[in-house]
């Protein structure tokens, strides 16, 4: 059942490459995203001046990936809202004009689905992403974009959140087109670059060995803290619910440009700092920030791309990945943050694919 692996969560992480590739293969059709197959046709999407994401948990980080992404190349608003907060703060929505999208892997999330209903009720289209399919918010959605990452029984989301970005990268290259801000030639280079990620995540995964030395470093620690700007700050939100969801230490993510507003004061002698530099367009920021908390005694692992140079003198520990333009290096920075998280659980001894007082699918309030 586990395929070999120990764990069904190191299962997952290693379907990510398959995941994605199932996921985004039936949408690309002569070099271009399309949902012919989810019965969404550009007519369809066309009218949206607003994009409202409602989810919770890993499903939540995936939208805020996807706000990044739709804004930058579709320059389209997006809001990204907590699902139990949106169904009990009376939420403003515009029926004409809003698309509210509902991200869920299992579909059945009770405050997920609560949400969907509230917007339906007020008349707003929702679209879907769902990887069960068949589940409530399946059904009850407007439209559906199915992922195919195929069933995820470890507590803590890993394929399903890849799937679910690599869904973002989609819609954000098709509202770029109809909106008029990428032309055929750019959208063509956008998809392929995006189809070129899969064989990227699958080398990234060949390297366990040293996840289990970075892992090492870190099993005894007991805060630390996550860091990124821009598309890595979402993406340090994940990795730092990855952690420690499965190994129970206390971890935070910051807008690195934060840190001066409260948290750098808890950087002691010896604090695990995961900083995020995968944004070339902001390393020098995010490299003066890394700056910051050194000198304040934080060990720091950089995760950046191989073009990177000198980082072994702003950082203790450096994972390096392929370098492909910035926008698409989430896809690669999140296996690296699901590697960390793994090894350190298995260290610590935890239950890595049951975690204490967590349960898969969180279908009451
Ligand atoms: O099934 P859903 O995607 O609606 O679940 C949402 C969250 O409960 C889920 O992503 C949770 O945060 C994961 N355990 C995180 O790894």
């Amino acid at each position: 059942q586990k395929g070999g692996y120990p764990h069904f969560m190191l299962k997952e992480i290693h379907e990510q490459p398959t995941a994605f590739h199932n996921t985004v293969s039936p949408r690309i059709v002569d070099g271009l995203p399309n949902f012919a197959c989810d019965k969404i046709c550009d007519e369809d999407l066309r009218r949206f001046e607003r994009v409202v994401v409602v989810a919770c948990g890993t499903a939540m980080h995936s939208g805020y990936v996807g706000q990044y992404l739709i804004e930058r190349l579709a320059r389209l608003p997006v809001t990204v809202e907590i699902a139990s907060e949106f169904r009990y703060k009376n939420p403003i929505l515009n029926r004409d004009k809003d698309l509210v999208i509902i991200v869920s892997q299992s579909g059945e999330t009770a405050d997920t689905l609560a949400a969907l209903r509230l917007a339906k009720k007020q008349g707003v289209f929702v679209l879907g992403i769902v990887n069960v399919v068949g589940s409530s918010i399946a059904r009850e959605a407007d439209a559906v974009i199915y992922t195919w990452a195929g069933p995820e029984i470890a507590v803590a989301s890993t394929k399903a959140y890849t799937v679910q970005i690599s869904v973002m990268y989609l819609l954000a290259i098709k509202f770029a087109m109809l909106r008029g801000f990428a032309d055929e030639a750019f959208a063509r280079e956008y998809t392929s670059n995006l189809m070129s990620v899969e064989e990227h995540i699958a080398e990234i995964l060949k390297d366990s060995q040293s996840f289990q030395f970075y892992a090492s470093k870190l099993q005894n620690a007991h805060d630390l803290f996550y860091l990124g700007r821009g598309l890595d700050y979402a993406l340090a939100m994940e990795g730092s619910l990855k952690l420690k969801e499965i190994t129970y230490i206390h971890s935070e993510a910051y807008a690195a440009g934060e840190l001066k507003h409260g948290p750098i004061s808890l950087i002691v002698d010896g604090t695990p700092v995961i900083a995020l530099g995968t944004q070339k367009s902001l390393f020098e920021k995010m490299a003066s920030n890394i700056k910051e908390v050194k000198s304040r005694g934080a060990c720091v692992f950089l995760i950046c791309d191989d073009t990177c140079e000198n980082t072994a003198q702003i950082a203790d520990f450096v994972i390096k990945l392929p370098a492909l333009p910035e926008i698409f290096m989430p896809l690669l920075s999140v296996a690296p943050l699901q590697l960390l998280a793994y090894y350190t659980s298995i260290l610590r001894g935890c239950d890595v694919d049951k975690p204490r007082n967590l349960a898969k699918s969180v279908t009451v309030e």
